[in-house]
């Protein structure tokens, strides 16, 4: 595949990631080798590094912003940090639902929203879909995350778009009712509640169980071998996905090394280096995770709505989650 050409004093990108995993030496590594572009990396956590642009303003060096969720990505675009790219390859690598339509960011790997659930107290066939979370039978079984984490006001963003606000605030409700406990901690802790019997049944992103699956300590893996995963939805709207994407700031001071950057990402070669480095699918349609987790789950049907809905409905999200009063 040809990249785009950085002219001389293109020759740095500055890159502003909120990942950092161990397959980014690899990836970034290969860019230069490729291009002949330098890139300066500052990483953060998602929020400090949204933080940190915005106390930078229009100075900013930030070529590129590198983070996770498509909701994330909508506040840094509310925030006025992109400009569009075009870019006949992305539009062609990258499915069109993964991306901002006015390019503006694009997903370059893919997550999904699983139930998971003890294995020696639950049978896989009793939970098939989000909407079955909402029935009576789980009442005091259920373990989830906090409403202000992104994957649950993502989530809620495409139930909204599914079922409608009404019937999403129901379900919101009901699951509500259904908590073992408060909210509390992150994807981690809620399959930790289930496998230790805390709660039978909860939500994660893939890749959560995936870490714990494939970890060095076994007591991480005692953990995975407790709990089952379904995919949510397969019998109607799909299970719930998000991205990890990125966009070309604003006032990017190397623009044309920022879009190379993006269009390597969407190499076959820079798809596997990122979606491998947090055990997620690569965004490219025929480009195969080398992931025997993922190779585990085999194909499923994914919810097929444009991820920007996510973001767009996140303010209605939040107010669904506050009315009823989910932590
Ligand atoms: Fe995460």
């Amino acid at each position: 595949m040809a990249l785009g050409t950085a002219n001389a004093q293109e020759n740095v990108l500055n890159l502003y990631s909120s990942r950092h995993y161990q397959t980014d030496e690899g990836l970034y590594a290969n860019f230069t080798r490729l291009t002949g572009i330098r890139i300066n990396r500052i990483e953060a956590s998602e929020d400090a590094l949204i933080e940190r642009i915005r106390n930078e303003g229009e100075r900013s060096p930030a070529d590129v912003l590198v983070t996770v969720d498509a909701g994330r990505l909508w506040r840094a675009e509310q925030l006025g940090f992109f400009q569009p790219v075009k870019s006949a390859l992305l539009d062609a690598r990258i499915p069109a639902n993964l991306r901002e339509p006015g390019g503006l960011w694009y997903g370059f790997s893919l997550r999904a929203r699983l139930i998971a659930y003890n294995k020696a107290k639950i049978k896989p066939g009793e939970l098939a879909s989000y909407e079955s979370l909402a029935d009576p039978k789980w009442q005091g079984r259920i373990c989830m995350r906090s409403s202000t984490s992104l994957y649950n006001l993502s989530l809620m963003g495409a139930m909204i778009d599914h079922l409608g606000e009404q019937k999403a605030q129901a379900w919101a409700g009901a699951v509500k009712a259904n908590l073992a406990r408060e909210p509390r901690g992150g994807d981690t802790d809620q399959l930790k509640s289930v496998a230790a019997g805390e709660c039978d049944v909860t939500v994660s992103n893939q890749y959560y169980y995936a870490r714990l699956a494939r970890s060095a300590k076994a007591d991480e893996r005692v953990i995975a071998e407790k709990v089952g995963v379904i995919f949510p939805n397969q019998a109607s709207w799909g299970t719930h996905v998000n991205i990890s994407g990125a966009g070309v700031m604003k006032n990017a001071p190397h623009r044309e090394a920022a879009v190379t950057f993006l269009e390597y990402l969407a190499s076959d070669q820079a798809q596997r280096y990122f979606a491998e480095g947090n055990n997620e699918w690569p965004a490219v349609a025929g480009v195969k995770p080398d992931n025997p987790v993922l190779a585990s789950f085999g194909t499923f049907k994914r919810d097929a709505i444009n991820v920007a809905v996510l973001g767009r409905n996140q303010p209605r999200s939040q107010k669904i989650y506050d009315r009823v009063a989910w932590k």
